[in-house]
Order: structure tokens, then sequence, then C-alpha cells
């Protein structure tokens, strides 16, 4: 495997600081496509919201939606995934407000993305799905830093990769993992990709996030990637349901410190970045 550089996978460009709240209504980030505007009337303003009031009834089961609606120029395809570990319940409810959010902010774009922590929505007259290499990812961390940050990017790595394995393992209608580790902290981690991938696909997916992130930001005691086609998280609180893989930790040398814990609810400083991949 090639060495990494900071700028063989990744060119990232800081975007804004911004601060965000852990709850709320509001998308953690979205982007409304630059490349074309419909007109109110036109066919394609009638084929997406067409497309929007189908895509919840399109579940796969696991929180995973999918509908395109059109053909042609007017052709507007359709994804929405929710967090592996949501209830039903609030899957439709984010898928819900992410539809009329999404509308409201990007009132006349073809294309958009909002994300949401439980879920996200996008549609763009471009396929969507598979992986493209058209999915731009965002990188958001949390702003302070391990007081071990080597031993506690060691331990964090180690958890997302052997969630990134159980992932992409995970067949045809779920790939989704999490799980903690006991570090310099206990860790929560969580990765996601569509399951559409295929297995090799999602590990690759996943694998790029990853190192990319951990390239600039190793040693914060949170961070994440926003993007559709594969997604990870982690925090030193547990911040998902549901049953968890237990990961070693690496062997660490000495016992280092804990990480004073950050906890839900409370306003993280944010940084957001842009990958291209
Ligand atoms: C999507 O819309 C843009 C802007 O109108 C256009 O340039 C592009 O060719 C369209 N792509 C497809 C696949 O239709
Ligand atoms: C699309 O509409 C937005 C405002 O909603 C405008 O800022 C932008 O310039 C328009 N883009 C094009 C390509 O017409
Ligand atoms: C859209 O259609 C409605 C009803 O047919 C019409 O009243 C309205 O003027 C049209 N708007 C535009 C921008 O063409
Ligand atoms: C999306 O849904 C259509 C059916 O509406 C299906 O044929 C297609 O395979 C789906 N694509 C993916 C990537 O799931
Ligand atoms: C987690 O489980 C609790 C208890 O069952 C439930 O109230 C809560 O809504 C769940 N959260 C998510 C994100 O599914
Ligand atoms: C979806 O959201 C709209 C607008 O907020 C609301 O009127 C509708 O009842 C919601 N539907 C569901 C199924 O939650
Ligand atoms: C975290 O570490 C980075 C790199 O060592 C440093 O630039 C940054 O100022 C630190 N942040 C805090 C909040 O201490
Ligand atoms: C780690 O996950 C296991 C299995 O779900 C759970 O029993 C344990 O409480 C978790 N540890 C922490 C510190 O959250």
């Amino acid at each position: 495997m090639p060495k990494l550089t900071e700028n063989h996978l990744f060119q990232l460009s800081i975007i804004s600081i911004l601060l965000i709240k852990t709850t709320g209504t509001d998308f953690l980030h979205y982007s409304c496509d630059t490349d074309g505007n419909y007109t109110t009337n036109s066919t394609y303003r009638k084929n997406l919201d067409i497309t929007l009031s189908t895509l919840p009834a399109t579940t796969n089961g696991f929180g995973f939606f999918n509908s395109s609606t059109g053909r042609g120029t007017d052709r507007v395809n359709s994804a929405a995934l929710c967090r592996g570990d949501l209830e039903p319940a609030l899957c439709r409810s984010c898928l819900n407000d992410s539809v009329v959010r999404l509308r409201e902010v990007c009132p006349n774009q073809k294309g958009a993305v909002g994300y949401y922590d439980e879920c996200w929505l996008r549609y763009s007259n471009k396929t969507i799905l598979g992986n493209t290499g058209e999915d731009d990812g965002v990188f958001l961390r949390n702003t302070q830093n391990a007081s071990d940050p080597d031993g506690f990017s060691r331990a964090t790595r180690l958890l997302l990769n052997e969630l990134r394995d159980d992932a992409a393992a995970g067949g045809s209608l779920r790939k989704f993992a999490s799980g903690n580790t006991t570090g310099p902290a206990t860790i929560n981690g969580l990765v996601q990709c569509t399951p559409d991938l295929s297995g090799p696909k999602c590990s690759d997916c996943l694998d790029k996030a990853i190192r990319g992130f951990f390239v600039q930001f190793g040693g914060h005691i949170g961070g994440r990637i926003l993007q559709t086609a594969c997604n990870f998280r982690y925090e030193v609180y547990r911040f998902f349901n549901g049953s968890t893989l237990v990961v070693s930790p690496p062997p660490i040398s000495a016992a280092t410190p804990p990480v004073s814990s950050a906890t839900e609810g409370t306003i993280m400083v944010l940084q957001i970045y842009h990958v291209f991949f």
C-alpha cells in the first residue's frame, strides 16, 4: 500500500468554522449543487416532487431509500440513508424532515445533499449511488486534543478498521457496524456504507475516509466524515444504540491519562473540510 501523504489522496481546504449544536433541527451540513437550476413549472420540478414523495416508501427495511423519476435530462435520482442503529419511526421522521428542509435551503437547485446526525438525503440529475467519486466528503472534528494524541489515534484507528471490515461484510441490505474500545479513553465508533456498494468498495471507501482524516486530525477526541457513499464517526461518549463490537485496545506502553469527556448536547467547535476523492 503506498504511503499516504497529505496531498496524495486528499486536497483539503478550510471552508469555515462553525458552531454546531449536537441537537437541533438544522442540518449539520448541506450543499446545493451549483451547476444547474430548475424552473417552477418545469418537468424536472415535477419529477423532483414525485421522487421525493415516493422516496420514503422505497425503504429496503434497513434505513436505505432509493428512488428515481423521469427520463433523459429530466431524470431525478434520490437516495437517503439512516444511521444503522436508528429505529424505523425515527428514521422516517429524519427523512421527512430532510425532504422538507432541503427543499427550503436549496429552493431551485437540481441537486442537493443534507446531513443530519441520524440520516442524509441527496437528490440530483446525476447518478448518486455506487460511489461514483463525485461525492464530496466533509470532515468534522472536535477541536479538543487527546492528552496522548498518538495513543488515542492508534486505538481509534484500530477500532475503526475493525468496524470497517465488519460493515463491509454486512451484505446487500445493511453495511453498518458500531463498537467501542478502551484505549487512553473509552472510544465509541460507528461506520456505514450505502448497502448497494460491494464489500470491497465499501471497505475501500471507508479506508480512504479514515486515512484521510487521521493524516490531518489524528488525536482529536471526536471526528467524523459526512459523505453519502460511506461515513464514520467516533466520540469519547456513546452516541448510538444497539449491539456493538468490543475491540481490544492496541498494546500501549504506559498508562496514559484519560481525556476529559465531552458530553452529548454540548456545543462542539467543528471545522469543516472538503475532501475531493
Ligand atoms: C444535469 O444538469 C446540468 C445543469 O442543467 C447539466 O449540465 C448536466 O448535463 C445534467 N446532467 C445530466 C446527467 O443530465
Ligand atoms: C441558481 O440559483 C441560485 C439562487 O437560488 C443562484 O445563486 C445561482 O446563480 C443559479 N445558478 C445558475 C447556474 O443559474
Ligand atoms: C406556472 O404555472 C402556473 C399555472 O399553470 C402559472 O399560473 C404560472 O404563471 C406559471 N409560472 C411560471 C414561472 O411560468
Ligand atoms: C434503485 O431503485 C431501483 C428501483 O426503483 C432499482 O432498480 C435500482 O437497482 C436501485 N439502485 C440501487 C443502487 O439500489
Ligand atoms: C435508543 O434507544 C432508546 C431506548 O430504546 C430510544 O428511546 C431511543 O429513541 C433510541 N435512539 C435511537 C437513535 O434509535
Ligand atoms: C412530514 O413532514 C410534514 C411537514 O413537516 C408533516 O406535515 C407530515 O405530517 C410529516 N409526515 C410524517 C410521516 O412524519
Ligand atoms: C491540538 O493539536 C494541534 C496539533 O498538535 C494544535 O495545532 C492545536 O492547537 C491543538 N488544539 C487544542 C485545542 O489544544
Ligand atoms: C462497549 O460495548 C459493550 C457491548 O455493547 C457494552 O456492554 C459496554 O458497556 C460498552 N462500553 C462502554 C464503556 O460503553
